[in-house]
């Protein structure tokens, strides 16, 4: 199976509160990839860590086109769905595998360094619109009859 690398495989997205979020996820994957236990409060606390995450991105997730903000939420659905798959594993007293904790961490660094980068960079888009252009520097170069008909 493909493993992750251990420590820097998150890509910077570009913002500071998702980045954060990112690194808070990745250390609790790491834990568990790293031999740590994979357990019911481990699985647990990642699902909750991980939906406020998805919550945060879905608050920026306006910028996006409706096919491109369903693709997205979609893989969050999914995600989440195997987790709770792994909680219930792990509640039913069966046990979760490295394996199963190494998915979980392939599928996140994938997902956070190609979907949340374009999310990131399509909100920093849609904050660099062109400044708006008055019209009245122009408009006061005009007679005062035209100007004021012009002027709305
Ligand atoms: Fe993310
Ligand atoms: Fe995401």
């Amino acid at each position: 199976m493909t493993h992750a690398p251990a420590g820097c495989s998150l890509i910077p997205s570009g913002s500071g509160v998702i980045d954060a979020e990112h690194g808070a996820i990745l250390d609790l994957l790491s834990a568990m990839t790293a031999g740590g236990p994979v357990g019911l409060a481990e699985l647990t606390a990642l699902r909750r860590e991980v939906a406020e995450h998805f919550a945060t991105e879905t608050a920026e997730m306006a910028v996006l086109s409706a096919d491109r903000r369903e693709r997205h939420e979609h893989a969050h659905r999914n995600y989440l769905a195997g987790i709770d798959a792994l909680v219930n594993t792990a509640g039913r007293g069966h046990p979760v595998t490295s394996d199963d904790a190494n998915r979980l961490m392939l599928w996140f660094i994938v997902h956070s360094n190609t979907a949340d980068t374009e999310l990131v960079e399509a909100a920093r888009r849609a904050d660099d619109e062109p400044p708006m252009i008055s019209m009245d520097d122009w408009l006061d170069g005009l007679d005062a009859a035209d100007r004021d008909a012009l002027r709305s």
